[in-house]
């Protein structure tokens, strides 16, 4: 059986969103190692936390424990090459130094919007601890 869709109302659809000019390429490594290159929306206010679970690049309910508001940790990522971040928060240091775990190339998934300055970003989610 097929089937057909038919965008009736075609000039309606917004171009930009048609053609996704809003998304870039991410590579996650997932905690087994698996490295995975997704498209990552930066209209919808995600981050990189929410785009890991949204692509399910992790078993559900091992990431995102406190819904990104950095108190859990189950969202530590490496990060693997230059791209430049936003600057890290009070909150998200601090956790990240009482869990020992404050380097610069760490950070933790909810605490990182998705923007356009992200487009070849590589990391890897940790394991949680
Ligand atoms: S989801 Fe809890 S610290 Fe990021």
């Amino acid at each position: 059986m097929l089937f057909f869709v038919v965008f009736k109302d075609f000039e309606k659809i917004k171009p930009s969103r048609l053609i996704m000019q809003e998304d870039i390429l991410i590579k996650i490594t997932n905690r087994e190692g698996v490295t995975h290159q997704v498209q990552a929306p930066t209209d919808m206010n995600l981050s990189i936390m929410e785009l890991i679970r949204s692509y399910e690049l992790a078993p559900a309910g091992t990431v995102g424990h406190c819904g990104g508001r950095a108190m859990c940790t189950s969202c530590q990522c490496q990060i693997l090459n230059d791209v430049p971040l936003n600057n890290m928060g009070e909150r998200e240091q601090m956790l990240l130094l009482e869990t020992k775990a404050l380097r610069p190339n760490i950070r933790l998934g909810c605490q990182i919007p998705i923007t356009e300055n992200l487009e070849g970003l590589e990391l890897e989610l940790l394991a949680v601890n």
